[in-house]
């Protein structure tokens, strides 16, 4: 008998309240974050259609890690990704994967050694603290803008500790915000729409990526020029060669992946230590065992990994405040068979993944709406918690990430209590990583 060229996608159900033309889309528009929970109760496996396009939402911790990491081979990135090449072509979080993506893995290893972290954690620690000095009782402050100020600093200047690198910073922190700002409706605009001058989002998106990557550009010639090793980010990639052909990665090649690195790295740990400080500021229990245990492990200025490695409460802070705001939707496009428990799925199938919704799983996370740091005493086994994603695409900045999130944390909270401004209710805004609308404080001391 021949085999049905579709699979098993007819026997998949479909998410409801669908309508014609629009398929999902104005679900998906009006509370994203409740559709996207919804979709496990309909099944493991669950179709999903984007106007007309169907996309199949895979709603299980064992399905997830069938398409991240067990059958990874059978998956590219999918639409999501694909558009971000507007940005950065060569950069790895749009490649399709195989060798060329395996090969900028390899060289860029070397940019996140312990020893290299290690390093980078005295530039995170100097600047939070910095902060944590310039602000005086009283103020009232945008932490969300202030925390976003701190890490693009920080990650600039890792990224370029040379004289020219600290002359560009400012520029690059203004034109990552207009591209995190614009960026999602950049990527949904359809291509037929791009040129019409009408589209602002797509016009300010387009402006600053072109100056990003000139000042970039400039930052990596004068790099290859100078030769010298400013113990630095570019300085490690510039100089990383491949074991097996002893090439190194091209200047485009460069200057794509920086560029990437100061996005992906920027939003998301800028997001991470907000959303940390807007969970803190409604649980003043939680707040008090941190402080306390800020109090006991930091006695000197300087937070080292030996502290780190202590500061057992904290992690479990910013892993829940993880948990509860983690990345919404990740696509996949699948180019061989892939096994779904049992569910034949086609070449040419487009996948989401939520990984807010696998963390909200209950049948994991009792309560999963309710900010409970104590939960993480019992561990969730690990593939259900996978906020950096997993497999051979995952995050290449998680320990970057994590290190730069429990600094930030550790160093403002040990000094000030951000107490909510009464006027404003936090609103989550639905984007590639989702982030706090505004976040409103005033400082007491501690
Ligand atoms: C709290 C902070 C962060 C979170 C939550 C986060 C989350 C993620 C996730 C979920 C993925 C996987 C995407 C997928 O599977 O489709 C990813 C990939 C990636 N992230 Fe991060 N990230 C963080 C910080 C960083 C930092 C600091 C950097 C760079 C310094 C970075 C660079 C990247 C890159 C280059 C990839 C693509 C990896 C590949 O495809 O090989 N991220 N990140």
């Amino acid at each position: 008998m021949p085999t049905d060229p579709h699979g098993d996608l007819r026997s998949v159900p479909r998410a409801p309240g669908r309508l014609p033309a629009l398929g999902h889309l104005p679900s998906l528009f009006r509370d994203p974050l409740a559709f996207l929970d919804s979709l496990r109760t309909h099944g493991p496996v669950v179709r999903v259609e984007l106007g007309t396009l169907p996309v199949y939402f895979v709603t299980t911790a064992d399905l997830v890690r069938e398409v991240m990491v067990a059958q990874a081979r059978s998956v590219t990135k999918g639409r999501l990704f694909g558009r971000l090449s507007l940005l950065a072509e060569q950069s790895l979080p749009v490649m399709d994967g195989g060798e060329v993506h395996r090969r900028h893995r390899r060289l860029m290893q070397p940019l996140f050694t312990p020893a290299r972290v290690a390093d980078y954690a005295q530039v995170m620690g100097r600047r939070a603290r910095e902060l944590a000095n310039r602000w005086t009782t009283g103020d009232h402050i945008l932490l969300d803008h202030e925390v976003a100020d701190l890490v693009m600093g920080t990650s600039i200047e890792t990224m370029f500790r040379s004289s020219i690198g600290q002359r560009v910073a400012a520029g690059l922190c203004r034109d990552t915000r207009i591209i995190s700002k614009n960026a999602l409706l950049r990527t949904v605009c359809p291509p037929a729409l791009e040129r019409l001058p009408l589209i602002p989002a797509v016009r300010r998106f387009d402006a600053a990526a072109a100056r990003m990557k000139a000042v970039v550009d400039e930052v990596v010639a004068a790099y290859r020029s100078d030769g010298a090793d400013h113990n630095d980010l570019l300085s490690t990639l510039l100089a990383a060669r491949d074991v097996d052909t002893g090439a190194g990665l091209s200047d485009a090649e460069v200057r794509d992946e920086l560029v990437m690195m100061l996005l992906a790295g920027g939003e998301t740990c800028s997001a991470a230590t907000s959303w940390v400080f807007h969970e803190l500021g409604r649980a003043p229990r939680t707040r008090k065992r941190l402080g306390d245990e800020l109090d006991t492990v930091i006695t000197t200025p300087e937070i080292g990994h030996r502290e780190l490695e202590r500061l057992e409460y904290t992690a479990w802070v910013v892993d829940e405040a993880q948990r509860l705001h983690s990345v919404p939707v990740l696509t996949r496009h699948t180019v061989a068979p892939l096994d779904l428990g049992g569910l034949r799925i086609p070449p040419g199938t487009e996948l989401g993944l939520s990984l807010h919704a696998l963390h909200h799983d209950p049948h994991t996370f009792p309560d999963p709406a309710r900010f409970l740091p104590e939960r993480w005493r019992i561990p969730p086994p690990r593939h259900t918690f996978v906020p950096f994603g997993a497999g051979g695409r995952k995050c290449i900045g998680d320990t970057f990430g994590r290190t730069q999130v429990l600094i930030a944390v550790a160093t403002l909270a040990a000094r000030w209590r951000f107490q909510p401004a009464p006027d404003h209710r936090v609103r989550e805004v639905f984007a590639t990583v989702p982030r706090p609308d505004r976040l409103p404080m005033v400082l007491a001391e501690r």
